[in-house]
């Protein structure tokens, strides 16, 4: 009763920022993302009459005891659903740094969700299992739309690091029906997001803290009224392949965003001056005719989009300017997988 997943990160072209149900994790509007290739978590998961409570370990740094019981939480809805009452050890592993805005409880509950379905013995369909040592033919089997269904619930923008490549979120106004689907695989568009990172601290606010207070904001109003047109002209720039309409609307729907995070009560500001020098530089070389585009998460560090062909001169653009501590080059990713690599 053991297994390990491995998720990626995703970052959102269309975020979601507020809930209509703390609980189930239901989002006030639909997102669209993209599974980062760079920024993975690999986690896994044992359930063993061995264990007398559940355990948690992040090998890179220590969780707080409330992000611990957010996962133990996670495990007894998994314990629910199979029917089972033993007690597990986690161990999992980021290759990126933890809650600096590269949204790691994304990746961290999609490889939980994936692992600990399958440790706890659901046959996930095929498509998760890439090796082949692996030929399983369990009974109670668990389809990918309800492994976003149970990511969801752990973290909401977890649901998007399960499907394949660009991923949307539809917002549903049930558990059963606000769930996460691939739009196009990973070998759709050869595109880049190259994150700029300014910080690796831990952010003082986090996400789930932080949309708790939306409608504090005077702009949350108008941004809802306004983001079915910017999830529309989305997903245009997608089917049409159109990077200016898809970097046009990326960043608008991240500055309306920020300016709901920065007018809530209290407000969060997330970015520092490095971000906004980044910001600067970014329409400055586009007038220049440099078409790159920026968007930023709950954090500080800056996710820099071109097409791939121009990666290097991008990345020669921006490596050096003052501020960047370091940079994680992503193309479009697969979802989550489970893999034969245990980390215990
Ligand atoms: O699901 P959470 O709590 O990781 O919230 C994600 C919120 C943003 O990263 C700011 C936006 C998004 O859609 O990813």
């Amino acid at each position: 009763m053991k297994a390990t997943a491995i998720a990626p990160a995703n970052i959102a072209l269309i975020k979601y920022w507020g809930k209509k149900d703390e609980e189930l994790r239901l989002p006030l509007n639909s997102s669209i993302s993209m599974n980062l290739s760079n920024c993975l978590t690999t986690t896994t998961v044992e359930f063993s009459p061995a264990y007398k409570k559940d355990t948690f370990f992040l090998s890179d740094n220590s969780k707080s005891d409330k992000e611990k019981n957010r996962v133990f939480k996670h495990l007894d809805r998994i314990r629910k659903l199979t029917k089972i009452s033993l007690k597990a050890k986690v161990v999992t592993k980021n290759n990126f740094p933890s809650s600096s805005g590269i949204a790691s409880s994304a990746s961290g509950f999609a490889a939980l969700t994936v692992a600990a379905c399958a440790a706890a013995g659901l046959q996930l369909p095929e498509l998760f299992y890439n090796f082949s040592a692996r030929a399983l033919k369990l009974s109670k089997t668990i389809t990918e739309k309800e492994l976003t269904i149970l990511a969801r619930i752990g973290s909401g923008s977890a649901c998007r690091s399960i499907p394949d490549g660009f991923v949307e979120w539809s917002t549903g106004d049930t558990s059963e029906n606000s769930y996460a689907y691939s739009l196009y695989p990973e070998t759709y568009w050869d595109l880049r997001d190259i994150i700029l990172i300014v910080s690796n601290t831990e952010k003082k606010i986090g996400s789930s803290k932080g949309m708790e207070s939306v409608w504090s904001s005077p702009l949350m109003q108008e941004r809802l009224k306004t983001e079915d047109v910017r999830l529309k002209k989305m997903k245009n720039a997608l089917q049409g392949k159109d990077f200016s309409l898809l970097g046009e609307t990326m960043e608008a729907d991240c500055l309306s965003m920020h300016a709901v995070m920065q007018t809530q009560n209290p407000p969060l500001f997330y970015w520092t001056k490095e971000t906004l020098e980044i910001i600067k530089v970014v329409y400055k070389k586009r007038e220049s005719g440099l078409p790159v585009f920026f968007t930023i998460d709950a954090g500080p560090n800056v996710h820099l989009f071109c097409e791939g062909k121009l990666e290097k001169e991008v990345v020669n653009k921006f490596k050096s300017l003052k501020g960047v501590k370091s940079l994680i080059i992503n193309k479009l990713a697969v979802g989550a997988r489970l893999s034969e690599k245990e980390l215990f």
